[in-house]
């Protein structure tokens, strides 16, 4: 079972487009996470992401769909926006999906993050430190070749999509 955790960042548009048809056709079983920023910030998205998959797209433990989701074999971050990864690397734990990504990196689950990040972002003096401080934990950070990426452009076209899933095959069930 894979996780792959959407943040409010552009790239998201292209999930049920790009990123769902390849998970699943290199056999993975795919439950989607998201944050409630990306609920509100493109909600017709996590529609589409809702009928690509015919499931619920998990935000909350368990109002959702009544139960809780079992830990997966390894967790995609993509987009992972600024904020997301930020909190992530300081171990903070105030949304489902940094309680979720917290408690995996304790119990040493796989995590792949691919930042969509603009070049403000990214020249914020935090931003190397933190992708440093995810790499020195075991999380596998996957940069595409336009990241940081210009504001308003066609970054999220080249975003790396196979790649992420690349990172995490060894681990594909
Ligand atoms: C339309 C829109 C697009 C955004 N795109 C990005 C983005 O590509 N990358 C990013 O880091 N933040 C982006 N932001 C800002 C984040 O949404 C904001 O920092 C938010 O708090 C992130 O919440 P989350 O990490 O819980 O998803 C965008 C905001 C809006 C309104």
């Amino acid at each position: 079972m894979l996780y792959i955790v959407v943040c409010a960042a552009g790239a998201t548009r292209l999930v049920p487009s790009r990123f769902l048809p390849m998970a699943t056709e290199r056999g993975w079983d795919v439950h989607v996470l998201t944050t409630a920023q990306a609920i509100g910030t493109f909600p017709e998205v996590i529609e589409q992401i809702e009928s690509v998959t015919g499931r619920p797209v998990r935000a909350d433990f368990h109002t959702t769909v009544g139960y809780s989701l079992p830990d997966p074999d390894a967790v995609v971050v993509a987009p992972a926006s600024y904020n997301t990864v930020t909190k992530l690397a300081l171990g903070i734990a105030d949304t489902y999906v940094l309680t979720r990504l917290t408690e995996q990196i304790g119990r040493g689950i796989p995590i792949v993050i691919g930042p969509y990040i603009n070049e403000k972002f990214a020249k914020h003096p935090t931003y190397e430190p933190t992708l440093e401080r995810l790499r020195s934990w075991g999380l596998k950070i996957v940069i595409g070749p336009d990241e940081p990426h210009q504001s308003g452009g066609g970054a999220a076209e080249t975003f790396p999509w196979a790649e992420l899933l690349d990172a995490i095959e060894p681990t594909a069930n």
